[in-house]
């Protein structure tokens, strides 16, 4: 049987978000960059895989998010498609690839869907953005939004502690999260902002509000996996529950399979032909 051989499942989709979020059904969203992963959390039941471009930090080990390329991200992307199953899988456009204008945006936008077969494409931004969402949207290509701490933007903000926490950044936020909703985006990230703006963020949009580091009272929440399964043992942000430590897992493992070569345990009569 082929790897890409795909079981008949009922695949999560924009709308289906939507009306996960009108009746009050919270969206469990994961990261994941390459297949035997993707695969795991799809048959795991997870909602939504982003395929994030922290794939710079976590899978290519860079301080920012800022030097993945396109190309870069189709690899994982497409990796991640041919595991998927069930959930809904959206791309980071990367940094570099949609702020020089709105035809570059969507060619980069294009590149992603027809190259990796992915269902969506995320991008950091409000108002700054607008003619570049309207124009991947105008394709036929659903955006998702992001929103309060921005990675792609460290240089300019300088730290990647809480954002919006002033009233003029609250309001800004707010004003772009509605913007975002009138273009058509069919869903947004909250990224490290006050629980309580998420709450009346999501409470005022139709639209489903998926937060990290948001607080419980938006419509759904994303981790990096990474994070998550505690193989990132440095990263320690409040926000970041830690539902394994696969560090330690991993570390006990690969110990004992050296000692195992080295007393030559390994391999066995039996693990030999
Ligand atoms: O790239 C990423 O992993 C993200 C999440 C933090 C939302 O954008």
């Amino acid at each position: 049987m082929s790897i890409h051989k795909k079981t008949e499942v009922k695949k999560i989709t924009t709308h289906q978000l939507q009306e996960m979020k009108n009746r009050g059904e919270k969206i469990a969203m994961l990261t994941a960059y390459d297949y035997s992963m993707a695969r795991i959390i799809d048959s795991a039941g997870i909602d939504v895989i982003l395929v994030g471009d922290s794939a710079s930090n976590v899978m290519a080990g860079n301080e920012t998010t800022l030097p993945i390329t396109l190309d870069q991200m189709i690899y994982h992307a497409s990796s991640v498609v041919k595991a998927v199953h069930r959930a809904l899988v959206v791309v980071d456009i990367p940094f570099g690839y949609y702020q020089g204008s709105s035809g570059e945006a969507l060619r980069s936008s294009i590149r992603i869907m027809k190259e990796s077969g992915a269902h969506a494409v995320k991008l950091e931004g409000g108002a700054e953005v607008k003619d570049s969402v309207l124009r991947i949207l105008s394709a036929g290509v659903p955006v998702m939004g992001h929103l309060g701490l921005t990675p792609q933007s460290i240089y300019k903000f300088g730290t990647y502690s809480v954002r919006a926490k002033e009233e003029a950044e609250a309001n800004k936020l707010m004003e772009d999260a509605e913007l975002l909703q009138e273009c058509g985006c069919f869903g947004l990230v909250l990224e490290k902002i006050p629980a309580e703006l998420a709450k009346k963020v999501s409470s005022k949009l139709s639209i489903p509000v998926i937060g990290i580091g948001a607080g419980p009272d938006v419509d759904g929440q994303v981790l990096v996996m990474q994070d998550m399964l505690g193989i990132t043992h440095e990263f320690k942000p409040r926000f970041l529950r830690r539902y394994a430590d696969l560090n330690s897992v991993i570390t006990g493992a690969v110990n004992q399979y050296v000692s195992d070569v080295k007393s030559k345990d390994f391999p066995s009569q039996d693990e030999k032909y």
